[in-house]
């Protein structure tokens, strides 16, 4: 008899650990419904003590929609380009994966105009210190807005820059070249979305850029975006992981937003694989 499914919250705010699924596994359509609502309810699944090769990993996180490859070649698998590595491993000289990635808030691929709905993160080697992710969520950071600001932001639009974004993550390294925008366009998003299966809203702020909002001049949308964002990074509606070898988390990009901590790279190992969910335009 396979063991049941049980779901117990990790924060106030957001999380659940799964215990009863194995991810290396076929998931039988009821086990599927109760993850896949259980996903829905809380922002992120943690699954724990997980082994799985990359064909198991795929089937898994395709389960909950078709993958999209998300990446620069260089930093996807090797045989299966739908997963990214992000390592700091060096093998032969060669980088396996990005060494550094998401160490500011974020939701993945704000910028596209479809937005994956969720990315599995498997944890293979982890750093014993360090290394950890934090996770919002911008749900409940929504509702903790007042209904006056809520009316007030409801239909806002922002502009996702990601010349912006770099200049503003990483002010020491050179501008990029004028023409870079032709490669990134400038995206406009909703401040607020709403979430495709549940109905909810959440602030669909992606973290602390100082993005330009659609129609008001800097000097009255900078005020409201740092007012927004404080809101969203308050600690009660994070959840900050210590990743374990074999944790795998799964987590919903259309509500939650992220970030990468520090970690001794001189000294540890960080291995970790993600599959990326495809999602719809945001609205
Ligand atoms: C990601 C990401 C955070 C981490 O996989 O999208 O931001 O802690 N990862 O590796
Ligand atoms: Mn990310």
């Amino acid at each position: 008899m396979p063991a049941a499914i049980r779901f117990s919250p990790l924060s106030r705010a957001l999380g659940a650990r799964v215990s009863g699924i194995d991810l290396s596994r076929p998931l039988p359509q009821t086990d599927y419904e109760k993850v896949h609502a259980a996903w829905m309810r809380f922002g992120i699944l943690l699954f724990r003590d997980q082994a799985v090769t990359p064909e198991q990993h795929v089937a898994f996180a395709q389960r909950f929609g078709e993958l999209m490859v998300y990446t620069r070649s260089e930093n996807a698998h090797s045989t299966f380009p739908e997963l990214l590595v992000l390592s700091n491993v060096v093998d032969n000289g060669k980088p396996i994966g990005a060494a550094i990635s998401g160490r500011y808030w974020h939701t993945d691929g704000h910028f596209l105009d479809s937005p994956p709905a969720g990315s599995l993160l498997h944890g293979k080697e982890v750093p014993p210190e360090g290394g950890d992710t934090f996770f919002a969520s911008m749900t409940a950071a929504y509702d903790a807005l007042s209904p006056r600001l809520r009316a007030r932001i409801d239909a806002l639009r922002i502009v996702i820059d990601r010349v912006q974004t770099l200049r503003y993550h990483y002010p020491e390294r050179a501008a990029p070249p004028a023409n870079q925008k032709d490669k990134w366009p400038d995206k406009v998003q909703p401040l607020v979305r709403t979430h495709p299966v549940t109905g909810r809203k959440a602030l669909y702020l992606g973290g602390l850029v100082p993005w330009r909002i659609v129609g008001l001049p800097v000097s009255r949308s900078e005020p409201l975006m740092k007012a927004l964002q404080r809101v969203a990074l308050n600690p009660r509606f994070q959840y900050r992981h210590h990743w374990r070898a074999g944790d795998a988390i799964l987590w919903d990009n259309r509500c939650v937003i992220h970030r990468a901590t520090d970690y001794d790279m001189a000294r540890f190992r960080r291995m970790m694989v993600r599959a990326t969910i495809a999602g719809d335009a945001a609205y």
